[in-house]
């Protein structure tokens, strides 16, 4: 069964300036134990679109569509129904593991806390050796001594496998990392993808892999899913995104990756432009003030919608076909 169903979702919030649309009819899938990767600049939508998944929408979210796991829908959903889910069948790894931890509590304790609110059953002895391993299994050294330490005793690349540890606490089907690196340094990022890569080789969890660098879905992803102004512009399996790429704005995400066979010196390629705010989308395809295939008459008018370009791949754009892909 399909671990995680969503169907053209779509999240408003009532604002001052009347109905700001966040994210746009949004569909895509998860297959249990496989790594999705959600790609786009700041302020797409990848976060609202997780927290939309874990049912964490303020209140005033106006949300319709569907959103399934394992066949149930989870909109409309209350918070109890919710909460049994929440951290147990479905969790997170949040972005700035600083401030998530508990400053006064033990790492480990942390770690056994996340077990007990699920099970309650474990007995003291058992949570400490279980909250061990875990450490173990995230790849912190002398596992036992830091579980007896605090967050600020732990490197940043440490806390956030700490993170890690409490949210596979409970085996999951489907961990959802938002931005797991983007507050470490390169090096110490490549480190925390592979235990991502590690956990899922040894739990079967499916991985929701939100970032905003294509580059770090290339190694872990089975599929991606790149985000535009809300919306899909682009999806499929890794490969065909990152040497068949379909979509304008793909491309430019690629072009703009540092690569090491580039040796040419000087600033790397930028999109030009900015994102548009969720305030003042364009008219028609949301990129084409950016984009350098934008047809005058075509592309500020029409609405792109997904459409096959190749097996299990797709793209919204209205000129497919008519210009050259980018290739690798
Ligand atoms: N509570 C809110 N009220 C109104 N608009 C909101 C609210 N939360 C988010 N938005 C808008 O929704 C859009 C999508 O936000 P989201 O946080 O999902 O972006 P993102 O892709 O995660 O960006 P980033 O890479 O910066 O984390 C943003 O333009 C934001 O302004
Ligand atoms: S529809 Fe037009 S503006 Fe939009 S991505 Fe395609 S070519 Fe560019
Ligand atoms: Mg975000």
């Amino acid at each position: 069964m399909t671990l995680l169903e969503v169907d053209d979702l779509t999240v408003r919030f009532p604002t001052d300036d009347g109905l700001v649309t966040a994210v746009t009819g949004l569909s895509f899938r998860v297959e249990p134990g496989q790594t999705l990767g959600i790609v786009g600049e700041s302020g797409s939508g990848k976060s609202i679109t997780s927290m939309a998944v874990l049912g964490i929408l303020p209140r005033r979210a106006r949300v319709t569509g569907s959103i399934r796991f394992q066949g149930r829908e989870l909109l409309g959903l209350s918070e109890g129904q919710l909460r049994p889910l929440r951290g147990n069948r479905i969790a997170m790894v949040f972005q700035d593991a600083l401030t998530a931890l508990n400053p006064v509590r033990t790492v480990g304790e942390q770690i056994a806390e996340a077990i007990r609110v699920h099970d309650a059953r474990p007995r003291r002895a058992e949570l400490r050796r279980r909250s061990v391993e875990l450490l173990d299994v995230v790849g912190i050294p002398s596992p036992a001594t830091r579980a007896g330490q605090y967050p600020h005793e732990l490197s940043g690349g440490m806390r956030q496998r700490v993170m890690i540890a409490m949210s596979i606490a409970n085996e999951p089907e489907l961990l959802i990392a938002d931005e797991p690196t983007t507050a470490l340094d390169v090096t110490v990022q490549a480190q925390i993808m592979d235990v991502i890569e590690r956990i899922q080789d040894r739990t079967d969890a499916a991985i929701l892999l939100i970032t905003h660098d294509l580059g770090v879905v290339a190694g872990v992803a089975d599929r991606v899913l790149v985000m535009y102004a809300g919306a899909k512009v682009e999806e499929g399996p890794v490969e065909p995104i990152f040497y068949e790429t379909a979509h304008p704005y793909t491309q430019g995400l690629l072009a703009s990756l540092p690569r090491l066979d580039r040796r040419e010196r000087g600033e790397l390629y930028r999109i030009p432009g900015q994102p548009p705010s969720p305030r003042h989308r364009p008219e028609g395809c949301a990129f084409h003030p950016r984009c350098r295939h934008a047809q005058p008459g075509r592309c500020d008018t029409g609405v792109p919608v997904p459409s096959a370009v190749g097996a299990a791949h797709t793209a919204a754009c209205l000129r497919l076909g008519e210009f050259e892909g980018a290739g690798a």
